[in-house]
């Protein structure tokens, strides 16, 4: 099979899911074309691969919106599709949502699988590096990832088609207050104007420039942000010399790369 593949992923997880698939489905004979989600690749899907795969983080409980624009700019493709994420603790129905959007563009999805993995979120922001919290936060994620990964495979190769439905639990989001619910949705977007690099340490290597999936960061005499920003963290966490900080919060915490990502 002929198999584009779409991954997002911020400090690195799951771009870690994203190679162990790479390898096993070549192990059995599948081509892969991997394609990292940014600004850029949002509007070119390979229309004549036999399979397209995204994989992607859940951040504030959906997948981040250039996965969901991925699916949303494509015009309609009578192709079958398989999804996978990472996540901390809960995802609700940040799958189901994409299959949603897949199935208005006539797409057929045949498997779904998440993986849980460390909080990139929850190290940078509260753990001290070396602390027992950072020992903790790492320590939670799912075993028997190969295994996993080739049930998940063999339910793309059987391609039957996947079914999917909201969580049930979902339906009890009405008894959250409207206030509590919009105050957690911007529990993250509040941190985005704190976004600094300390002039002094930066080596000016452009890594965090190249790197941010929006393209929000540039070089103006010194590192400077803009506010379109998914706080997917890889800048904060693949600064080579801990350059990026968000104000004051992590200041002296963990910075968390489970893999390089060099593309
Ligand atoms: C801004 C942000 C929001 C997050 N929100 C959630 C969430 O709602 N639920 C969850 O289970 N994990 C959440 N996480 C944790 C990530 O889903 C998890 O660490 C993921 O594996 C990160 O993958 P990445 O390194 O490929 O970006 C969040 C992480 C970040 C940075
Ligand atoms: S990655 Fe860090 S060192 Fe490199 S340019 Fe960005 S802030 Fe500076
Ligand atoms: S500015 Fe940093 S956290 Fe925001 S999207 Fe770019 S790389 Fe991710």
């Amino acid at each position: 099979m002929k198999i584009s593949l779409y991954y997002y992923s911020g400090a690195g997880n799951t771009k870690f899911i994203t190679d162990k698939l790479t390898k096993q489905l070549t192990a059995k004979q599948h081509s892969v074309n991997c394609v990292r989600i940014n600004n850029r690749s949002i509007s070119h899907i390979d229309r004549n691969s036999d399979l397209i795969l995204i994989g992607f983080p859940v951040y504030d409980l959906s997948a981040p919106e250039l996965a969901q624009l991925l699916l949303k700019n494509i015009d309609s493709l009578n192709k079958p599709i398989a999804f996978f994420c990472t996540k901390a603790f809960l995802s609700v129905n940040a799958i189901y949502e994409l299959v949603e959007i897949s199935k208005t563009k006539g797409m057929k999805a045949v498997a779904a699988q998440d993986f849980y993995m460390p909080a990139t979120d929850a190290l940078a922001l509260f753990a001290k590096k070396n602390s027992r919290t950072e020992k903790i936060l790492k320590f939670f994620h799912s075993r028997n990832i190969d295994k996993k990964l080739a049930r998940f495979i063999n339910r793309i190769e059987k391609g039957a088609k996947l079914k999917t439905a909201k969580k049930w639990y979902s339906y009890l989001a009405f008894l959250i207050p409207e206030k509590t619910k919009k105050s957690f949705h911007n529990q993250y977007t509040k941190y985005i104007p704190e976004f600094y690099s300390i002039k002094d340490i930066c080596i000016e290597c452009m890594l965090c420039v190249k790197g941010c999936p929006r393209e929000n960061i540039r070089f103006d005499e010194g590192i400077k942000f803009g506010l379109d920003c998914d706080m997917c963290l890889r800048c904060l966490h693949h600064c080579p010399v801990d350059s990026i900080q968000l104000g004051n919060y992590t200041k002296g915490t963990v910075r968390y790369k489970k893999v390089e990502i060099n593309d």
